[in-house]
């Protein structure tokens, strides 16, 4: 087991919600023992998809969702979703590195606007990229399936880079989280957790589950 100092947060992702009820399916899983709520934003151009935009973080918010919104922006160009999203009460925005041309101009924005810093590397990026920007990071996110598409399997090689990301931020001593999103499940969750993730993204196995209140104490208990 890697040394984590955080506490864990599970992260239901909503692109596996149903869209009709966001709001009451947002109340159901926070009040089912989530901590936070995972915002997947596609934009059919960085991925093959296309899902919600800034109105919808508000109206989660005008609808009463005070838990932490993590807003992960597939989208490309980020800056101006970064001050839409801000705008209407994101908490963490996370970004792509390939989706910007100014790396640390836009996580410094993300701070400016008073919102914590994610970086998020896909499946076959280089955890090379971190070394340099990892003061500017609240969040260090590590794609376990190429981001598109929810309910694809966890791509195995992600557990030992997942291992680097742990080490890198131990050493550094900053206080940045480590997510892992993607074909999280159950029956792997022992593996990431131990991987060192402190954050899960879970979609289709908490919105698949018939009790949400029974699937996230189980991935709670198995993440130890
Ligand atoms: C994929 C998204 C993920 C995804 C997770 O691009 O970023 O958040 O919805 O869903 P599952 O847990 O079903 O893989
Ligand atoms: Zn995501």
């Amino acid at each position: 087991m890697q040394a984590r100092s955080n506490d864990l947060i599970i992260a239901p992702s909503i692109l596996s919600a149903d869209f009709a009820r966001l709001g009451e399916e947002c109340d159901a899983v926070l009040s089912a023992g989530a901590d936070m709520i995972h915002f997947d934003v596609m934009d059919n151009h960085y991925v093959p998809n296309l899902t919600m935009g800034p109105m919808v973080c508000r109206s989660l918010r005008e609808y009463g969702i005070k838990a932490p919104i993590d807003v992960h922006l597939m989208v490309e160009p980020v800056d101006a979703l970064i001050e839409q999203f801000a705008a209407a009460g994101a908490s963490y925005i996370s970004i792509h590195p390939e989706a910007t041309r100014h790396l640390d101009r836009s996580l410094s924005l993300i701070r400016d606007l008073g919102c914590k810093a994610g970086l998020v590397l896909n499946p076959g990026t280089s955890l090379d990229v971190v070394a340099q920007v990892l003061s500017r990071l609240d969040m260090l996110l590590l794609m376990s399936v190429n981001p598109g598409f929810g309910g694809q399997s966890f791509i195995s090689y992600v557990l030992e880079k997942l291992r680097g990301a742990r080490e890198m931020i131990d050493e550094s001593g900053l206080p940045v989280r480590l997510e892992v999103d993607g074909g999280v499940k159950v029956h792997n969750m022992p593996d990431v957790a131990a991987a060192g993730a402190d954050t899960f993204v879970v979609g289709s196995e908490i919105f698949g589950a018939p009790c949400y209140k029974d699937v996230i104490a189980r991935l709670k208990a198995a993440a130890g």
